[in-house]
């Protein structure tokens, strides 16, 4: 038995799709159930609906063998895990935005509102560049609009968001898009399974793109 830890939304029904296509439907599965573990009936995968940046926690402790985890998260928080495919879905960017008329001021530390700490610190260390980090946890695009920051490190899907708020890119960090990744000692013990489902999860994701 293999478990997966699959997120909760739109990208986690995408991915499930996807493994129904190559074999590993689960019967007992509903979109609209609260259930929030499945198995299929010949007791070949259970799955697990969690919170998306939940995933690579599960997995790196073991409670899940193999999940499937935003690039972000996984820059952000560098669990314990092997990455073993890039799924490429749920594509999108990690950016520094501001507003229009933005001017980065090097005579101070440049103000960075972020949910993604790690990041953010990361990507200005390498570039020397002094920062006061606010951490937030969501609606980040209001923070350089009510003067709490200059710029913010944040995920750019569509732009919608960023446009509507009259905020622009400034520069991009990283492309983002869903991996599978796998527990480490799960991926020793249970190497057969995990591979079968990694090289099927892969030719549909080649042959969907
Ligand atoms: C994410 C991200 C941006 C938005 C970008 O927010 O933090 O706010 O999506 O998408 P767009 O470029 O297509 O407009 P999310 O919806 O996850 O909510 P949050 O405000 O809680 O971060």
């Amino acid at each position: 038995m293999i478990n997966v830890a699959l997120p909760k939304g739109r990208l986690g029904e995408k991915v499930y799709e996807l493994l129904c296509q190559i074999g590993y439907r689960c019967e007992e599965y509903s979109k609209d159930s609260r259930k929030l573990i499945f198995s299929d009936e010949r007791g070949e995968v259970s799955y697990f609906w969690v919170k998306p940046s939940d995933v690579a926690v599960y997995v790196e402790l073991g409670a899940a063998d193999i999940g499937v985890a935003g690039k972000d998260i996984l820059e952000e928080y560098c669990p314990d895990v092997y990455e073993l495919a890039d799924l490429k879905m749920g594509k999108c960017s990690m950016c520094v935005a501001a507003l229009g008329d933005f001017k980065d001021d090097l005579s101070s530390p440049l103000r960075v509102a972020t949910k993604f700490v790690h990041t953010a610190e990361k990507y200005y260390a390498e570039m020397g560049r002094d920062i006061e980090v606010i951490k937030l946890n969501g609606s980040i695009e209001l923070a350089p609009v009510l003067g709490i920051s200059d710029v913010i490190v944040d995920i750019v899907e569509t732009g919608t968001t960023l446009k509507e708020n009259n905020l622009k890119v400034v520069s991009k960090i990283s492309d983002i898009s869903a991996r599978l990744i796998a527990n480490k000692s799960s991926y020793k013990f249970k190497n057969d399974g995990i591979l079968r489902i990694c090289e099927k999860l892969k030719k549909a994701v080649e042959s969907s793109d």
